[in-house]
C-alpha cells in the first residue's frame, strides 16, 4: 500500500511517497522545502512568512515527489494526476499540532487532492509522526511493544508509554520551553544560528572538560515533568558575567547547556522505561538528530537491558515520510468534511 503524505506544520513543506510492504515502511521518494534560511536571518520563524512560502511551494513539492516517484516521467498535470491515482491509495496529512496558517495549507490542499480522486484521508498528530519515523526502514517487529516513546522537538518534549499502536499513555511533558527551543533561544543570546542546536552540538563536542555548569531543572522530581525556560536566565546570567567571551568559554557555555538538557532527559526517560517494564525507547523530533546524545541514550538503555532507537537523522527533523509511515501504519481515513487544522492538537 502506497500513501502520498504531506507535511507543512511549521516552516518547511514535505511531501512524500511512501510504501508498507512485507512488514517495513519504505520511502519512495521524499521532498522537503525550506524557509529556513528566511528564518535564520529573523532569527526565528515569523509565521505569516512560513505559510505564504508554503502555499508558494506546496504543489510543486508534491508534484515532484510523485514525479520521484512515478513508473514514468511526468510532463503535465495531467501525468500528475494519473499517478497519484493509480499509484497511491491513501494521502495523509498533519493537521497538528503547529502554525494554523502553514497546518492549513498543507490540509486544504489535501483535502481538495482528495476530493477530486476520491482517496482517502488519514489525518496525523505531528508529534506522534516524530516518533514513526522510526518505523522507515526498520522491519515493523524489530520495535517491540510496549514502548517508550520521547518526542524532543523544537516546540514539544514529552513521554509516553505505548502498549500497541494506537493504544498510549501521556507521562509527562514539558511544563514551558521544549527541549529544542531551550537550544534556539540559548543560541540566539550566544549570537548563533536559527536554529542553533546543530552549532551548539558541534560546539560542544569540542569541550573535553569544563567548570561550566547549568542546573538540569527538576530532574530531582518525581515525575515525568520537564522545564526548560530556566536554563534561558542561567545563560543570560553568564554572557552579563562574561561580556569578552572567547570563542573556547563559547564552546564551554554550550557544553554545559547541552548536558544540562540531556541529564534530565536520560534520568526521566530511563526511569520512565524502568518503570513501565520496557525494552524499547523510541526517540524522535529534531533534537533526537544530536550524536551526543544518541550515543549516551544507547549506552544507558544497554546498561538497564532496553534498546534506544533513534530514526535515521534525515528523518529526525520535520519530513513528511513519517507522517506517511504514521498514517500506513494506523490505517484510519476520516471523511474530508470532518478534518480541521488544530494548532493546539495533543494527546487526546
Ligand atoms: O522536530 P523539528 O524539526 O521541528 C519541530 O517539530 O519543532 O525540531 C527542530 C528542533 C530545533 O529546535 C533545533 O534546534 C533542534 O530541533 N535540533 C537539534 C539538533 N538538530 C536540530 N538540537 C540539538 N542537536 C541537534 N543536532
Ligand atoms: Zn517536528
Amino acid at each position: 500500500m502506497r500513501a502520498l503524505a504531506i507535511e507543512s506544520s511549521c516552516d518547511e513543506t514535505s511531501a512524500s511517497i511512501v510504501e508498507l510492504s512485507e512488514n517495513k515502511i519504505s520511502v519512495i521518494s521524499d521532498v522537503t522545502a525550506t524557509s529556513l534560511s528566511l528564518h535564520a536571518t529573523t532569527g526565528g520563524i515569523i509565521p505569516e512568512n512560513a505559510a505564504r512560502m508554503q502555499v508558494k511551494y506546496i504543489l510543486r513539492t508534491i508534484i515532484e515527489a510523485l514525479n520521484k516517484s512515478a513508473t514514468k516521467r511526468l510532463n503535465s498535470w495531467e501525468d500528475a494526476r494519473s499517478t497519484l491515482e493509480n499509484e497511491v491509495d491513501a494521502i495523509a496529512v498533519t493537521y497538528g499540532p503547529g502554525l494554523i496558517g502553514s497546518l492549513l495549507v498543507g490540509v486544504e490542499t489535501t483535502k481538495t487532492l482528495s476530493y477530486v480522486l476520491k482517496k482517502p484521508i488519514i489525518p496525523v498528530n505531528h508529534l506522534l509522526g516524530h516518533l514513526y519515523a522510526n518505523y522507515i526502514d526498520r522491519q515493523q517487529d524489530e520495535i517491540r511493544f510496549p514502548f517508550i516513546g520521547l518526542i524532543v522537538s523544537g516546540g514539544h518534549t514529552d513521554l509516553l508509554f505505548f502498549r500497541k499502536h494506537e493504544e498510549f499513555i501521556w507521562l509527562g511533558g514539558t511544563r514551558d520551553d521544549a527541549a529544542g527551543e531551550a537550544f534556539d533561544k540559548t543560541g540566539r543570546m550566544l549570537n548563533l544560528s536559527y536554529p542553533a542546536g546543530p552549532e551548539i552540538e558541534n560546539r560542544a563536542s569540542r569541550v573535553e572538560k569544563t567548570n561550566i555548569k547549568f542546573k538540569s531543572p527538576i530532574i530531582n522530581e518525581d515525575n515525568f515533568d520537564f522545564s526548560f525556560s530556566g536554563l534561558k536566565t542561567e545563560v543570560s546570567r553568564f554572557i552579563q558575567q562574561n561580556p569578552n567571551m572567547s570563542e573556547g568559554l563559547r564552546n564551554e557555555v554550550c557544553h554545559a547547556l547541552q548536558k544540562a538538557i540531556f541529564d534530565v532527559l536520560l534520568k526521566k526517560t530511563l526511569r520512565a522505561a524502568k518503570m513501565y517494564s520496557c525494552k524499547t525507547i523510541l526517540v524522535g523530533g529534531g533534537v533526537a538528530a544530536n550524536q551526543t546524545f544518541r550515543d549516551i541514550l544507547e549506552e544507558k538503555a544497554l546498561a538497564q537491558d532496553a534498546n534506544a532507537l533513534f530514526p535515521e537523522k534525515k528523518y529526525s527533523t520535520d519530513n513528511a515520510s513519517m507522517i506517511g509511515a504514521y498514517a500506513l501504519l494506523n490505517f484510519k481515513p476520516i471523511d474530508w468534511e470532518k478534518i480541521n487544522a488544530d494548532p493546539e492538537l495533543y494527546f487526546a
